[in-house]
């Protein structure tokens, strides 16, 4: 929700409630169309809850990160041939609102990989702190995925499988904008250890999973992956955190 009522909150959800300015009142009419046309979609129930426009509703200033983080990628890596990645697509919430952006934005030709199992969640690759998700996201549809995302399809290229296998040789050689939202430590240090050498100066990786409570071991991963090479972590008031490379 993002509407100024009086003393009001002008966002709250998320995790989040603020009375400040929402960031996407200027000069962001591709991005609120893009949360306006996701609706249109068909969703996961489990995931995204018997009304998924609430929950888009709720996750609007998340999305706002991610079509910030795409424009900023854009602005700073021209140089290079612009490959998006997402780890974690589920039935293409984000994947939706990236792509529109990207879509928006001047980048001549580039390609979006996604990355999910599109199956449950293995217990062998997570923490005792995660095991409770053991078998988690089996009710997700790869299917469902691709149509949500079917006005994009030009762009796009699927990697169906587990993380790590699915990082092959068919992962782009460079990377400008990374979203990671595997709900997993370990998938999340397997991401970085493949993808973060790849990501030319100017890339920015989304991490989702940095500051909320349930995911401890994920920010303490990241952060130990991250300490010791170039670039800038901002941890967010909506749980996720943006790395400037
Ligand atoms: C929180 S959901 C992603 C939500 C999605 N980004 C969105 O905005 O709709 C986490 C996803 O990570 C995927 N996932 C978790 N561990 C994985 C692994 N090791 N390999 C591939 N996909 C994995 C799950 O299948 C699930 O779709």
């Amino acid at each position: 929700m993002s509407v100024l009522q009086g003393d009001q909150p002008t966002h709250h959800g998320g995790g989040m409630t603020t009375r400040h300015q929402v960031p996407w009142l200027d000069d962001w009419q591709d991005f609120e169309a893009a949360v306006a046309s996701i609706r249109q979609g068909e969703f996961d129930p489990e995931t995204y809850g018997v009304d998924p426009g609430e929950t888009f509703d709720r996750n609007m200033w998340r999305y706002w990160n991610v079509a910030y983080s795409i424009r900023h990628a854009v602005e700073h890596c021209q140089s290079v041939s612009f490959n998006a990645v997402e780890c974690g697509v589920a039935e293409g919430g984000t994947a939706f609102i990236a792509a529109a952006q990207l879509a928006a934005e001047p980048v001549a030709n580039y390609t979006f990989h996604l990355y999910d199992a599109w199956e449950g969640m293995r217990g062998d690759g997570l923490l005792p702190s995660e095991i409770s998700l053991a078998g988690r996201y089996s009710s997700l549809s790869e299917a469902r995925a691709r149509d949500n995302l079917e006005r994009f399809s030009a762009n796009l290229c699927w990697h169906p499988g587990h993380i790590p296998e699915s990082l092959d040789d068919t992962a782009p050689t460079t990377v400008s904008w990374i979203h990671i939202d595997l709900n997993s430590a370990t998938a999340t240090l397997d991401v970085l250890e493949y993808l973060w050498p790849r990501m030319p100066e100017g890339a920015v990786l989304l991490l989702d999973d940095h500051g909320w409570l349930f995911w401890d071991d994920t920010r303490r991963v990241i952060n130990r992956y991250l300490r010791s090479r170039p670039g800038t972590l901002l941890p967010l008031s909506t749980g996720q955190a943006m790395y400037f490379r």
